[in-house]
């Protein structure tokens, strides 16, 4: 039995010192100690001896296992070891080499400018209100006095989700959420996306932004209104801005208008930019029509207000002096970075 077992253990420190890989590690292993491997044999053959003897034989066994048991332990960590190393050396990190670098996004020219107007209007303290995007069509037309046979109202400039519900075609309907909610003055601004069933090309857009003025108090006229537009014009473009107003008709106002700017590229004398004019486009505005403040259960007799609506892609092409929407949408960052 001695010599068996020494044969044994001579055996797997040859193989074991020979073995070059954790899986042959493995195979040894069962070899010797799995449930058919050689000493476990060994020990079944045990009944062939006398049984004074068993316990010795049966000590040696363990003793034999014990040893094998450490061999294969100390040569799989050294096998791990070397794998360890192996790897480390393929994989070596060059910490000099300059890193990527990831590209910080950048604000939008229609971001900058809505803060700006909102800093302008909340510094002459209004209040700055959302309204909702899908809206019924009583917000967007109706109560702004907008008739059943108005041209806005066809399909081929609205998007209509049901006969009645809508995706809203300009943020005027915020100013009858706001006078709805009856809390009188009001003094406030309204930006946020609309949407037309417009192609797309260098000046339209199915889906673009406005901005929404509406003040309601007591005396309120239309030299308010000016004024107002005027210190907006000249905080937004420059001191030096002068306005103009034009007669013009919106249902929901009356007197209505819409109000230029002196062009700031060439200060009124006539350029390529406002196309020779002198003057440039920028808002329409009037006086609340009193019946949408009847509609709204405001007192036209105690109240009276007057309202405006920017196109905010508009101001943001001309303040940047860039010459096609689209730049506007595609979100490429090296168009974005310019700003
Ligand atoms: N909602 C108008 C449009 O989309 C813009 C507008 C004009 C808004 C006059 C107003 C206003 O509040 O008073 O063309």
């Amino acid at each position: 039995m001695k010599a068996k077992l020494d044969q044994i253990r001579q055996k797997v420190t040859e193989q074991v010192r020979n073995c070059d890989s954790t899986e042959k590690l493995n195979e040894i292993r069962v070899g010797i100690l799995g449930k058919k491997g050689e000493l476990t044999d060994l020990l079944k053959s045990m009944k062939e001896y006398a049984p004074e003897e068993r316990p010795k034989i049966g000590q040696m066994v363990n003793e034999a296992r014990a040893e094998i048991e450490k061999l294969l332990e100390e040569q799989k960590t050294r096998l791990e070891q070397s794998i360890r190393e192996a790897r480390m050396k393929a994989e070596v990190i060059d910490v000099t080499l300059p890193a990527k670098k990831s590209e910080l996004g950048h604000r939008h020219p229609n971001t900058i400018v809505l803060e700006e107007v909102e800093r302008i209007f909340t510094g002459m303290g209004y209040e700055v209100v959302e309204g909702p995007e899908v809206e019924k069509d009583y917000y967007n037309f109706e109560a702004l006095n907008i008739p059943a046979d108005h041209p806005a109202k066809d399909e081929q400039d609205t998007f209509y989700i049901t006969g009645d519900i809508l995706l809203r075609t300009q943020t005027s309907g915020v100013q009858v959420h706001e006078m709805e909610k009856g809390k009188l003055p009001i003094r406030m601004i309204a930006p946020g996306r609309v949407f037309r069933a417009d192609e797309v090309d260098a000046t339209h857009s199915p889906s673009f932004h406005q901005i929404e003025g509406l003040v309601i108090d007591k005396n309120i006229t239309f030299a308010d209104l000016k004024g107002t537009l005027a210190e907006f014009a000249r905080e937004l473009f420059g001191s030096g801005t002068k306005v103009k107003f034009r007669p013009h008709h919106f249902p929901f106002t009356e007197p209505s208008a819409e109000m230029d700017v002196t062009c700031f590229k060439c200060g009124g004398s006539g350029c390529r930019f406002c196309k020779g004019s002198g003057w440039i486009e920028i808002l329409g505005c009037g006086m609340v029509h009193p019946h949408v403040l009847e509609m709204s259960h405001i007192d036209p007799e105690e109240y009276v207000g007057f309202a405006f609506g920017v196109g905010l892609e508009r101001i943001t092409l001309l303040k940047y002096e860039i010459d096609d929407m689209r730049l506007l949408y595609e979100n490429d960052i090296r168009f974005l970075k310019q700003f």
